[in-house]
Order: C-alpha cells, then structure tokens, then sequence
C-alpha cells in the first residue's frame, strides 16, 4: 500500500519524506489555504521534496476551464496529478486530459457508480472520501471493498486511493480491502507509527541491560 500525506504543509510533508515512508502527496483548496502561500509556488515546493504523485486541485465547474488550469497546474512539475471533481464536466475533461497524458485524480467520490464511470473515464487514482461518509451516518470504508471488486471484474487500472481517513484504524481497514492508497493527515502518519508497548519495552530493554552493566 503507498501511503500519501493529505496536507499542504511542506514540514510535515519534508517529516514523512525524511523517514522514508512517503509516497506522495494529496492537497486540496481547503488544505492549500491554511498555508498562506501562492499555490503554484506550494505546489513547486511540495513537488521538490518529493518526486512522488502530487495532487493539485482544479477550481472550475465546467470542463474547458477545468482543462485549461490542469495543462496550467501540469507545468509546475512532471509529478503534477490533476484533481478533478467527480462531476459530469470532471469526467469530461479527465477523458481529454488523459488523452494529453496527463494523470488524474477524481476527487469526491461517495458512491460505487462514481467509482465505475472514473475508471471508464481512465483516471489514474478514484478518491472514495471514507471520512465524510462516516460524517453522515454511513460506513464510508463499506465503499472500498466495492470499488475493488468492481475494478478488478474488469481489470481496470485506476488506483483507489482511500481517501478522507480520520484515524489510524482506517488505514488498516483500507489496507485489509485492498486500497492501493491511503492519503492521511499528518497527525494520523504520526499515530500509526506509534504504541505505548513500545515506549515502555524499549525503556524497560534500556534500563535493565544498563543495570547490569554496573
Ligand atoms: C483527499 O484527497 C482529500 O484532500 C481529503 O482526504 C479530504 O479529507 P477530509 O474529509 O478530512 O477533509
């Protein structure tokens, strides 16, 4: 499973990057908003610290704008991945824009027919947006193993990258589904990482081997 940071903030994406465990990066303009930055420029910046997949979202409604910014964002960097939203004119303009070959990510999926027509659509990534479901009263990671059975009736190639995960357990139900991604917050990167167990262990293993060297 490639894990990616759902942020904007280039220190938590230069932290996961340092450690190894970063596969890319998702933003959002919700995310890019908090950074008080140009956004092509925090887009350059992200795509310099990591060479993996960088999503960068698309503001139009309609599909010729939604074109003409995607070919715009694509410049920054060969790493670049469109974010569209799953809408007729995002599944349009994903159409044309995979014809150009550029990648794609259709963003704000919530069902499995939204999932089919991206993959039709030939995006790179679907986004199910498991959290926000959560939000309203549905298991969003219900979503997941759905759009993997379908994609792999047909052999599609999209990837599905979980998206829209609060906590660390979502990773791990998203990885047991079979996500090809997951697009964490920082703080959830952070969680998984960590267990008292092992704090306590390696104190424990420290003070005991240090004892009887005395
Ligand atoms: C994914 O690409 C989105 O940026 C993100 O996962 C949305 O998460 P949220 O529902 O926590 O805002």
């Amino acid at each position: 499973m490639k894990f990616f940071l759902d942020t904007a903030n280039l220190e938590q994406i230069r932290a996961a990057h340092d450690m190894g465990l970063l596969d890319g990066v998702t933003t959002n303009p919700s995310l890019v908003a908090r950074e008080n930055m140009d956004f092509k420029t925090l887009v350059g910046e992200i795509c310099r610290i990591t060479s993996g997949p960088v999503s960068a979202e698309v503001l139009s409604t309609e599909t010729a704008g939604m074109v003409e910014e995607a070919l715009a964002l694509s410049k920054i960097a060969e790493n670049v991945v469109i974010k569209l939203p799953t809408i007729p004119d995002g599944l349009k303009a994903c159409v044309q824009l995979r014809e150009r070959g550029v990648a794609i990510n259709m963003t704000l999926c919530f069902q499995p027919n939204q999932a089919l027509c991206i993959a039709k659509a030939g995006a790179t990534y679907c986004s199910p947006f498991l959290g926000r479901l959560d939000d309203i009263g549905h298991d969003g990671m219900d979503l997941i193993p759905i759009i993997r059975q379908i994609y792999d009736n047909y052999g599609f190639d999209t990837q599905i990258l979980a998206a829209s995960l609060r906590h660390p357990l979502h990773v791990v139900q998203a990885a047991m589904a079979g996500a090809d991604v997951a697009t964490m917050p920082y703080n959830v990167f952070e969680k998984m990482l960590n267990h008292p167990l092992t704090d306590i262990g390696l104190e424990r293993f420290i003070s005991d081997f240090k004892k009887a060297q005395k």
